[in-house]
């Protein structure tokens, strides 16, 4: 490992570590949680919609953007001042719904990865009031003040973007916990029918896969059992009368019938399994596979 990559470990280490950042994260976090409660929202932030989480998809405007201004700045000259002038009002605009679904997708982290997302989350808010400070210059004519706040800015967005980094790629926040379980094309014996009693969650293996299964008005189904979000036991969740699974790690709720994401957090549906009964023994193979 280089110098320079140790030294960026151990400032990530280092946050992660102070807990003193706790107590202010706590009530940044419930409010963030009282804000996203109206599905409709948690749902639209999530990325629930999308298919995956709608953050890092939002990331690219501002930091394009703020990016690109820079770049004006640097090469363009007095000709390009209003185009880089609008380019830092741009990242502005984008910043807000950007932070907004990084919030929504913070607030559900634990420890060290929420210390490090609070730092990530606040170097933006400083990165971005240095991009309103230098737009405010360059509109009053103060362009050499507003070229200076914008590169500063820029380089604290690029910083918190390594704490980002870290939090997706190195922790696996957002990553889909379902996405390294392989489909199983075989119908596998896992239980006997009169097992599975109405209104039960049992969690089976089919080969090294977790598998929910529950009966429900006497119909048999089943999902996988690892949450996509974060990883929930779901067969420890709750069986609701409209045939969702509620996950009782951060209330994400998945349809049943498909997989398909009821409410978020989780951005990802959960992978369906096809069940059969043959000879009173219930059989599964990964749906779509026929
Ligand atoms: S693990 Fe987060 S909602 Fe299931």
């Amino acid at each position: 490992m280089s110098d320079q990559t140790n030294m960026l470990s151990s400032v990530v280490q280092r946050i992660g570590r102070a807990t003193a950042l706790d107590a202010t994260a706590k009530k940044i976090s419930d409010s963030v949680d009282t804000v996203t409660r109206p599905t409709w929202l948690k749902n639209a932030l999530s990325g629930s919609w999308l298919g995956h989480q709608l953050h890092p998809v939002l990331t690219d405007l501002p930091i394009g953007a703020w990016g690109a201004a820079v770049a004006l700045d640097l090469t363009g000259g007095e000709e390009s001042a209003a185009a880089a002038r609008r380019l830092v009002g741009l990242g502005i605009l984008a910043s807000a719904p950007t932070a907004m679904s990084g919030a929504s997708d913070w607030s559900s982290t634990r420890g060290a990865d929420k210390r490090v997302g609070l730092i990530h989350a606040l170097s933006n808010a400083v990165a971005t009031t240095l991009q309103a400070g230098s737009w405010l210059a360059r509109r009053s004519g103060h362009r050499r003040t507003g070229v200076a706040l914008s590169a500063i800015g820029l380089s604290i967005t690029l910083a918190s973007a390594h704490l980002g980094g870290h939090l997706s790629f190195v922790r696996g926040i957002g990553v889909n916990r379902t996405a390294f379980q392989r489909p199983t094309r075989k119908w596998a014996d896992v239980a006997a029918d009169s097992e599975i009693l109405d209104g039960t969650l049992v969690r089976v293996m089919v080969n090294d896969v977790p598998v929910l299964l529950t009966r429900q008005a006497g119909r048999l189904r089943a999902i996988s059992a690892v949450c996509t979000h974060a990883g929930g036991p779901l067969e420890e969740g709750t069986l609701d009368p409209d045939g969702c699974i509620t996950c009782p790690w951060h209330g994400s709720r998945f349809h049943l019938e498909d997989g398909a994401v009821a409410r978020g957090p989780a951005s990802v549906p959960q992978p369906v399994w096809e069940v059969d009964v043959v000879d009173e023994r219930i059989l599964l193979r990964s749906a779509g596979n026929a």
